[in-house]
This record gives structure tokens, sequence and C-alpha cells, in this order.
């Protein structure tokens, strides 16, 4: 669900031409719906009320301080993975002691940074960094709240690189493991163990592996609970999304991850909605009486957020049709790199039908063939000079954009209603090579 429509065939953001914005503010460009955000967070949160609950919004998915301000607002907590990231929760007038601190990396100034800062919990990954923790609460005569990030072995189903739960990855302690390492962080003088974490990958698509994850923690989450007095469970993030809208037949369509490809909808196999998801969830968790943290990213931004790019040239080889637009895999890499699909629009709806749709490959001008957005995809014609809209982009757009090519990164532009905020100014070449010496 999204605040993009057209209106009299013209593609708008809330209440604003999108193409008024990328003549204003050049492309490149990101445009986020800051409706769409606040009602993904509001959506969530309302569905998750016969719990107590705390919706940490995993912010490696879109930091823009814009972003974090509108989720700040709302009281949302933030799930950060580095130093930076707190400093931009601050930056943005989010409330630290909402925080949970993951990743299996932390460093020892980080540690120390969110300790000071006095965040609500590290998410803790092994058995070396919770000595560690230990030893700096120590120091600062502090006792770090920590819960343990379970690996529930569990096939959560979606791309290989953003699967998490299952013991193939580096992330979380082993599930056979954690009782014994719970009876000793509760005995170290630095430590307050506060709760237990888990999370199985991310843009989930089905509830069964959350169902089936919960379900297997259920009676580790119990007794831990009972023996350390554990507060919270933060059952992770990783609710997908619908990246392929439905069919112009207008019967309901989901992407099947697995199979990978389309398949109608049935009872067996309903894509995820919030719905679901707290209908499934909800009496799973409510009898535990625990606070549950929840840690959504992409569901959160993902489809409140566009990159707008423009056509350079057309090329036709001898095989195939190639749009070479303004935008690249610096922009936005989740093509290039799990071969994920955008939905491309034109900002400027075509009044032919989908018969006069011509086969293209999407490419950016950056020197990779991996430099793409679409392979065959059948596109409305398109000229020189007309502008593109790549859909669902708000999560791990920007947020993963470089400078490969020493190409500066897009402005980031956030609408609400009729009124725009620039979220974030386009970097300019000279800011590109700031700090280097010739
Ligand atoms: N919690 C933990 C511990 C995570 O590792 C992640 C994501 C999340 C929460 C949020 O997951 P989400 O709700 O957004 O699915 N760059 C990839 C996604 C990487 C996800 C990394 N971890 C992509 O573009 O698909």
């Amino acid at each position: 669900m999204h605040e993009f429509r057209y209106q009299q065939g013209e593609l708008f953001c809330e209440g604003v031409s999108v193409e008024k914005l990328a003549r204003r503010h050049g492309t490149p460009l990101y445009v986020y719906s800051r409706g769409t955000i606040e009602s993904h967070f509001t959506r969530l949160n309302l569905a998750l009320k016969p719990l107590d609950h705390m919706v940490c919004y995993a912010m490696k998915a879109n930091s823009n301080l814009a972003v974090l301000s509108t989720l700040a607002r709302l009281k949302a907590g933030f799930d950060i993975v580095s130093a930076g990231e707190l400093y931009r929760v601050l930056r943005a007038g989010g409330d630290p002691s909402r925080c949970v601190f993951a990743g299996v990396g932390k460093t020892e100034d980080e540690i120390r940074f969110a300790l000071k800062t006095g965040i609500y919990s590290f998410n803790v990954e092994s058995e070396a960094e919770l000595n560690r923790i230990n030893r700096i609460g120590i120091s600062m005569r502090k006792q770090a709240p920590v819960a343990l990030r379970v690996n529930p072995n569990i096939e959560a189903h979606t791309h290989a690189k953003i699967t998490t739960g299952t013991y193939e990855n580096k992330f979380g302690i082993a599930y056979e493991t954690i009782e014994g390492l719970y009876g000793r962080a509760s005995r170290m003088a630095g430590i307050h163990v506060r709760g237990i974490q888990m999370h199985i990958g991310s843009q989930i698509t089905t509830v069964a592996p959350f169902a089936r994850a919960v379900r297997k923690m259920l009676p580790l989450v119990r007794m831990l609970r009972d023996r350390h007095q554990l507060e919270f469970f933060s059952i992770g993030g990783g609710i997908g999304i619908v990246y392929r809208p439905a069919l112009e037949s207008g019967r309901r369509m989901w992407w099947d991850p697995s199979r990978k490809r389309i398949r109608p909808a049935g009872a067996a196999s309903l894509p995820l909605t919030i719905d679901l998801y707290a209908r499934t969830l909800v009496p799973l968790l409510k009898p535990l009486g625990m606070r549950i943290l929840l840690e959504p990213g992409r569901f959160i931004v993902g489809n409140a957020g566009i990159l707008v790019t423009r056509v350079e040239y057309l090329k036709r080889t001898g095989r195939k049709n190639f749009v070479i637009v303004d935008a690249a895999m610096n922009d936005l890499i989740r093509p290039a790199f799990y071969d994920s699909y955008h939905q491309i629009v034109p900002l400027r709806q075509h009044p032919k039908s989908m018969a006069g749709m011509i086969k293209s490959d999407v490419v950016g001008p950056v020197c990779e063939s991996g430099d793409y957005f679409a392979k065959d995809r059948p596109l409305v014609p398109v000229r020189e000079g007309d502008y593109l809209s790549i859909m669902s982009a708000g999560a791990y757009g920007f947020a993963m954009a470089s400078n490969y090519n020493t190409r500066p990164r897009p402005a980031e532009i956030l609408v609400a209603g009729k009124t725009v905020k620039v979220g974030r100014k386009r970097e300019t070449i000279a800011e590109l090579v700031r700090g280097e010496a010739a």
C-alpha cells in the first residue's frame, strides 16, 4: 500500500507531481511519501495493540534524518547497527532508550557510546561479544542491558543473501547453547540480562516461517523468562512487501520466492499481510506476558519510496533493446546484488495497452554488465528525456548507495501532502574528493 498514484495520467506522490520534482531537483532522485511511512508504522502498531510491544524501526533500510524524525514523532524505537546509526537517531530527535543495537561486530568505541547514551538493549551475537560488553560495563560502572540473539535454525525461504536464521550464516548464537550462556551472562557484574532476540531473514512473504520460528522459541523463552526475569522477546524484522503488484487480471497474485514465479493467491499460500501476521503471532505471544519487540525495516519504508530516473539513450543491439537511464547500480544496487525485481513505470501514463509494450533492458551508465534495473521487461515505448519511476525503492535503496564510478549520490525528497522537503541535497562532485590528497 502506498501513496504513489496516477492522477490524470501523471504520477503523483501524495499531492505532488513527481515530474515537477524531477524537473526541479534533477535526477536520479529518491522521493519518499511521509504519509505512507506513517501509515505503515501506525498500522503495525495498531495490529499489535493487544501486546505490550515496541516497534523498533530497522533504520539500516533507510536512515535519512527526515525519515527518522517522522518515525521519532510517532514514538518509534530504532534498531541500530552502528555508532553512526545511533548518532543519526539522536540527531533526528529519537529516543535512545528505545534503541536496540544489533550486529556481529560491535567495536569497543561503539559499545561505550551506546552504553553512555543509554540504549534499551544490546542484541548480543556471540560469547566473545558478551565478554567484551561485560568488561566495558564494569569499567563504566554500569550494567549493560542485553538480549542474546538466538539462531532458531529456521529456513525463511528468501534470497540466500538475506537469510539469517540458519546455521549456515554468521548471525546469532546456536539454539542449543543459549541456555548455558544465559547462565553465565546472569552472573556477570557488567551485564543485565533483559531480553531475548531472534531474526530469521528479510523479505519473508508468508507467515509460516515467522510462526514456525516463534513456536520453536516459545519453550526456551518461557524457561529463560522464568529463570532470569527476562522482560522482552524481540521477534526481529523481515516482514516482506509486494514488489510485483497484482497483475492486470485483477486476480490476487503474489511472488513466490521459493519457486521464483508469480502465483495466484490461494488459501494455503496467502501473501503476507499485517493482519495475517498479527492474527497468527499475537495469540502465540500474548500468553508470554512479556514485552514484544519488532524490528521491521522494509515494511515501513520499502513501498514508501521511488527512484526517479531519466532516459538518456535508447540503443538496439542485434538482439536487445536497451533503455539507458541516468540512475545506476550505485544508486540502487538491489537488482544487481539480489536479482531483485522493481516495477518500472513512466511518470506519464502511456495510452497504449500491453500489446504496445516493448521488451527492454533498463540499464545504467556504470561500466558493469550487472548494472541493470530490469531485463527483458515489457515497457511502454519511451523516448530520450522521458522520466521513469523505479518503484519500491524506499528500503535498502539510498541506504546502500555508493559513489562507484565517482557518481554523486542522488538527492532525497520527502513529500507530505502538498509540502516538499529536501531530506538530503544531491552530492556534488567536489564533495566526493573531500579528504583526498592529489
Ligand atoms: N533485524 C535484524 C537483526 C536484521 O538483520 C534486519 C535486516 C532487520 C531487522 C530488518 O529486516 P527487514 O524488516 O528490513 O526485512 N539489503 C537487503 C536486506 C538486508 C537485510 C539485513 N537485515 C535487501 O535490499 O533486500
